[in-house]
């Protein structure tokens, strides 16, 4: 009987290979690592006198250096006992606890047909890589080359092109007597009952083949060339092959360039195929990508595999900073004595591609040795923005602390993050003391030299009062920015708008917490409703789950700003175009106020360590984000002075 790889994976990973050699050989005590599984003993297939036998539980393998035997878990008992196959499984099985799976004729014929998608998907791949060399992919060779890829690397990573045509690719296939079920069943054309002629998914774009671990072709991604094509990226669908949660972009490659002399080396969680490739070949071999989704806790745990503490890497935007935090969220409730997370955050909106292009690793490499923890992470997240000048105030942050980090499911690892938000809350509301001068707030207009008691309470150190009430932080307690009740107000009052750019949409983050649980909800109903969502129906659920009054308020506001786009009034174009008015403007507010955070922060240290050449760097910086956010504070009071969003919306008196 034919075992599926997927429970053959299960009891291996189940039982660490150690525990299976361990029964019958004795571990040298000297050159053996329990805590970081690694193993040495006198091999048992070939008596020896040293200790040249070696296995390592990351890996699941065992390796002599005498006599050349490895091999894992089932290896092991068919070889040095003498088992069956079957017979080595059953025993690892029962190590495992797991129960052996029962014949299934059909998962057996289920597994033949994945092998030929294996093989289909295999020839594909080649397909496209030969479309790149034809007069017709000139093209995307010529883009190819603009972004910096030689050669070497196309070939590596095996990129290729889709042409233009609705059915090359399934002629190419059918001509090599590929059934059209496996064509389907491959998720390389789009089909169903509603389309009569099935046609080739991926057209007309540049085609990155997704490999498994086992280093088989499993699914594409394919990119536009022209920036105004409708989806940037096209991913395959899920297929019996592939399950894009549960695999990692480069996943082979990376964990053997992670594989140094001295152990396991890190590994590196990038957003995107592009920047995994910019980034191997700048030499950094060990980055991966999910696939077109946030990171999941598979992935989590693939990474996990491979190292105890993986860099996840972000764009420093606001989408790059709520993608970071998610991840925190998701690290957090498995984290363990050696294993967690960290984040590096990229500067001014750039991904590692932008950073390595022109300069090479170097400055890719600055931003991994700044990597954070995820405690300072967490902690940074739940102290930005907000004002702690209130025993209320700072009695809120601390037990949110201890909710966020009660999740923590390793009783030591939770004892100790509790442990050190104390101690940062403590520090944090410590009375300052006077500092020497070169403080940012030293040098500000109107005020004396050092922080002051009311500053040290306000996160992050030395932000000024003025931002502190600007429409770009303020918030939380009042009415919302006028900004955020338009982008939520004109989803309710048009919902259509929510299903032409969902993913971009649904993930957009509120600083007014009302907002946020408005919003929460509301992408809740979109969901179990769908497309056919209305206006009168949404309104209706909210105000069932008590959002009524949240409602009111907006709308109230809405009208005596005489946002009319906002409004159930406006045309849907009008409301469109408003609503991605205000998007634009709410991103880059929000990747704004985190480059300002991310500077205090710096100069906060830089300013303690005495770092005088620094200093007045990040001052010139911190003074060009406040003018850009001045800029837009004024384009934003431009759009609500004059009462429109579109110029071209004069409100209903108008029409
Ligand atoms: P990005 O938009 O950051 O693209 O998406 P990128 O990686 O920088 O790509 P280039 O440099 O513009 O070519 C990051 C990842 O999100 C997924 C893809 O996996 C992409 O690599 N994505 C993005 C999609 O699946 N669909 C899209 O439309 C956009
Ligand atoms: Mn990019």
């Amino acid at each position: 009987m034919r075992f599926s790889n997927a429970f053959l994976d299960e009891i291996r990973d189940r039982v660490s290979i150690s525990d299976v050699i361990g029964r019958r050989v004795t571990w040298d005590r000297r050159k053996t690592n329990v805590s970081r599984g690694d193993y040495w003993a006198c091999c048992p297939f070939h008596g020896e006198k040293s200790p040249s036998f070696h296995c390592e539980d990351r890996k699941g393998r065992y390796h002599c250096f005498g006599c050349g035997v490895s091999g894992d878990h089932f290896r092991f008992l068919t070889d040095l006992d003498g088992l069956s196959f079957p017979e080595a499984v059953q025993q690892i099985a029962d190590l495992a606890g797991v129960a052996m799976p029962q014949p299934d004729p059909q998962a057996e014929l289920r597994e033949k047909e994945r092998m030929g998608l294996v093989e289909v998907m295999e020839m594909a791949t080649g397909f496209f890589e030969d479309q790149l060399q034809t007069p017709a992919g000139a093209k995307a060779r010529a883009y190819l080359r603009d972004r910096g890829l030689t050669g070497r690397t196309i070939e590596t990573f095996r990129l290729g092109f889709a042409p233009e045509s609705r059915n090359a690719l399934k002629e190419f296939l059918a001509g090599k007597g590929v059934p059209k079920e496996a064509i389907e069943a491959c998720g390389l054309v789009v089909h169903g009952p509603e389309i009569p002629v099935s046609y080739d998914r991926f057209r007309d774009r540049i085609m990155f083949p997704i490999l498994s671990i086992r280093e088989k072709v499993i699914a594409f991604g394919g990119r536009a060339m022209s920036p105004d094509a409708p989806a940037k990226y096209l991913n395959s669908n899920e297929t019996e092959l592939f399950h894009k949660g549960s695999v990692l972009y480069n996943h082979a490659r990376a964990r053997k360039g992670a594989q140094g002399a001295d152990g396991p080396g890190t590994i590196i969680a990038v957003e995107g195929y592009m920047d995994v490739i910019a980034l191997h070949q700048a030499g950094i071999e060990n980055a991966v990508a999910p696939l077109g989704t946030a990171l999941t806790e598979n992935q989590l745990e693939l990474l996990w595999k491979m190292t105890p503490e993986p860099v996840l890497c972000f764009d420093g935007d606001g989408a790059g900073i709520r993608a970071a935090n998610r991840a925190a969220d998701l690290a957090l409730p498995f984290i363990k004595p050696e294993r967690t997370v960290r984040f590096a955050l990229l500067p001014d909106g750039k991904d590692p591609d932008d950073l390595v292009r022109h300069e090479g690793r170097a400055p890719f490499d600055k931003v991994m040795a700044g990597a954070r923890p995820l405690a300072e992470m967490i902690w940074g997240r739940e102290v930005q923005g907000a004002n702690f000048d209130t025993p209320e105030s700072r009695a809120a942050l601390e037990a949110r602390l201890r909710q966020v980090t009660a999740v923590i499911a390793d009783e030591d690892v939770r004892r100790h993050y509790q442990q050190n938000m104390r101690d940062r809350l403590n520090t944090f509301f410590r009375p300052a003391q006077r500092q020497g001068g070169g403080t940012f707030s030293g040098n500000r207009q109107g005020k004396g030299g050092g922080r002051n008691a009311s500053q040290a309470n306000t996160a992050p150190t030395g932000i000024s009062d003025r931002l502190m009430r600007s429409a770009l932080v303020r918030g939380a307690q009042d009415l919302p920015a006028l900004r955020e009740s338009v982008l939520a107000l004109t989803v309710v009052n048009h919902p259509g708008l929510l299903f032409s750019d969902y993913d971009e949409i649904a993930i957009i983050e509120y600083e007014n917490r009302d907002l946020q649980r408005l919003w929460s909800a509301l992408i809740g109903i979109a969901g179990a409703i769908g497309t056919r969502l209305e206006r009168d129906r949404l309104i209706e659920e909210l105000e069932a789950v008590g959002f009524d009054t949240v409602l009111k308020t907006l709308e109230q506001q809405v009208r005596n700003s005489r946002l009319w786009t906002a409004t159930v009034e406006a045309a849907p174009e009008d409301a469109r175009e408003g609503y991605l008015q205000a998007l634009a403007l709410h991103k880059r507010t929000r990747a704004l106020l985190w480059q300002r955070r991310e500077l205090e922060r710096e100069l906060a240290v830089s300013t303690e360590e005495g770092d005088g050449e620094r200093v007045p760097q990040i001052l010139r910086a911190l003074q060009e984000v406040q003018q850009e956010t001045v800029r837009l504070e004024n384009q934003e009071a431009i759009i609500e002075g004059f009462g429109v969003l579109s110029g071209r919306v004069k409100g209903p008196a108008a029409r």
